[in-house]
């Protein structure tokens, strides 16, 4: 894959996952435009592009991924300046974890409308030019919780698992038209997100998630272009967290039984 000279669009691209890609991008000759709701954040991811990348240009939108006219706008204001994307990185998203009877109904309708109805409107505005141009990559950014069920995420996981039907399908009718289409599929990584969610997630959580390691926002980034650059439908990045998904694909009732025993173990150790 040849990035010089294209147009990307990272939504989310203002911080963690999004932003380390951002900078990556850049670094191999792409011209970035960010979306996100927050024009703080944009503004900051602006300036440290522009530092670093000072011959491509960028851009930044304010744009709720969860509401479909301000997607359709954002993506016609790109167009406009001249700068359809040939490349789109669905990375905005939100994890609200807990324990499945104590989270609001709400929660679970803003997981699917961000998550993945974010997903689809992005990519819905996008596809028409990619198909005209026979040409363009996609990135869907979904979560090991998005390939493995995984207690404390009803929500999350739930809202990862349509992104992960939904790029497995689009991914298989896009390849006839030379469109590309990756998912990819993170374990813990070092950003805000991870961050707030720590602050909130059940105990449960945590124990299951202490074995799967934690990378940093960049080696994320780095192995999304390496995936991108492979074709790779499904990119898992770190050697833990594709251990796991390997081992949940062929062996789904043996990962099902460590993890529910990690749970009993939380859970005897709370009622001591
Ligand atoms: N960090 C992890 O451990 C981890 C693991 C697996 C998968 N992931 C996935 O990786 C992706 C990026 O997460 P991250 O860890 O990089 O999180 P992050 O640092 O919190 O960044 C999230 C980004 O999404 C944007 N965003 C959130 N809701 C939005 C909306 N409705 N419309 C537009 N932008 C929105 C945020 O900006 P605004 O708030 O200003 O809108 C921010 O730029 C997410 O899809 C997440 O589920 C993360």
């Amino acid at each position: 894959m040849d990035f010089e000279d294209r147009h990307v669009a990272i939504t989310g691209g203002s911080s963690g996952i999004g932003l380390a890609t951002a900078h990556e991008l850049a670094s191999l000759g792409c011209h970035v435009h960010l979306l996100a709701r927050r024009a703080e954040p944009l503004a900051t991811a602006l300036g440290a592009l522009r530092d670093r990348h000072s011959t491509r240009t960028f851009s930044v939108h304010e744009c709720d991924v969860g509401e479909a006219r301000q997607v359709s706008a954002t993506f016609a204001a790109l167009e406009q300046a001249g700068h359809t994307p040939s490349i789109l990185i669905n990375s905005a998203g939100i994890s609200e974890p807990g324990y499945f009877q104590e989270l609001e109904l709400e929660t679970f309708e803003r997981s699917m409308r961000i998550n993945y109805f974010g997903t689809l409107y992005t990519t819905k505005a996008l596809v028409p030019k990619l198909l005209e141009r026979c040409d363009g990559y996609i990135v869907n950014v979904s979560s090991v919780a998005g390939l493995i069920g995984v207690f404390g995420y009803t929500a999350y996981s739930g809202s990862k698992f349509a992104v992960t039907g939904f790029t497995e399908a689009l991914r298989a009718e896009l390849k006839p038209h030379g469109v590309g289409v990756s998912l990819l599929c993170p374990p813990d990584t070092d950003t805000p997100m991870l961050k707030h969610e720590r602050e909130v997630v059940p105990k449960e959580t945590k124990a299951l998630n202490s074995g799967g390691g934690l990378l940093s926002a960049e080696q994320v980034a780095q192995a999304l272009v390496k995936g991108v650059c492979a074709r790779r439908a499904v990119i898992v990045p770190g050697r833990d967290a594709r251990v796991a998904a390997v081992a949940h694909r062929f062996a789904p009732r043996l990962v099902e039984r460590i993890m529910d025993r990690t749970v009993e173990k939380v859970q005897k150790h709370q009622k001591k």
